[in-house]
This record gives C-alpha cells, structure tokens and sequence, in this order.
C-alpha cells in the first residue's frame, strides 16, 4: 500500500493509474469533466464493484477519456441494490451493475446516453446523495 497526495491509501493497481491522479483533488476536479464514483463499500463489493471499478478504469483509458474519472466511492446509501455508481455532475445513479452493462456505462461516460434501464434508485434518496456531491465531499 501507498499513500496518494491526497492522502488517501493506494493499493498496487490505483498506484498504477495516470498522473493525474496524485494531483490534488481541487486541482484534479478542474482537469476532469465527469466523474463515475463507485461504491467500494461492503454490500457492493460483494456484488463485484471492485471488478466493475477495475473494468471502467481500464476501458476509460484504453478509450482515451481522460476528462473521465473513475474513482471509489464510500456508500451512497442504497446497499441492497447494488453494485452502485453515480456519474457526476450529469447525476445518473446506476444501480444493480453487472459486467455486461459496463459497455453502455462507458459509452455514457463518453458522451453518449444516459442508460435509464439502469436507474431504478428512489428520487428522494438520488437528491440527497446529489446534494451531498454537490459540495464537493468526493
Ligand atoms: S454498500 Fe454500496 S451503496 Fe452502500
């Protein structure tokens, strides 16, 4: 393990990412367009978010997005649907991932749709997590 310039802990794989990622987050936000926060907490973990992580990570890179992040998340609260991710700032909570939707999330990523099929969290929980993006706490 090793630490970040966030101070955050690294594992081998995240210190194998771009430079960009030992920024500063402030400074990161302003080199990023979108993020796609991933739950890395138990209930998703068991339900393969690490992999899900992995995958979007290696596809964002090999597609070149590098206005894109794919980066852990805490928990947004919505454990028993999971794996869970929200793409930030467009606000699109995807939930019940599986590895065979990570084409379209990437496609999503790249400025292509939203896909719907995979929005299925309650409203009032999606604004509350929302309004918690929204100031910066990520
Ligand atoms: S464990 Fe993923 S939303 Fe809580």
């Amino acid at each position: 393990m090793r630490y970040g310039v966030d101070g955050d802990l690294l594992s081998e794989s995240e210190y194998e990412k771009p430079l960009s990622v030992f920024l500063p987050l402030r400074v990161r936000r302003t080199l990023v367009n979108r993020f796609c926060l991933v739950c890395q907490n138990v209930d998703c973990k068991s339900r393969g978010s690490e992999e899900l992580m992995q995958e979007l990570q290696e596809r964002v890179a090999a597609k070149g997005l590098a206005d894109v992040e794919v980066r852990s998340y805490m928990c947004f609260g919505a454990c028993q649907e999971g794996p869970n991710m929200v793409v930030y700032p467009d606000k699109c909570w995807y939930a019940g991932v599986k590895k065979e939707d990570v084409d379209e999330i990437v496609e999503h990523l790249a400025g292509g749709a939203h896909v719907e099929r995979l929005d299925k969290i309650d409203p009032s929980l999606k604004e509350l997590i929302y309004q918690l993006l929204d100031t910066g706490v990520f």
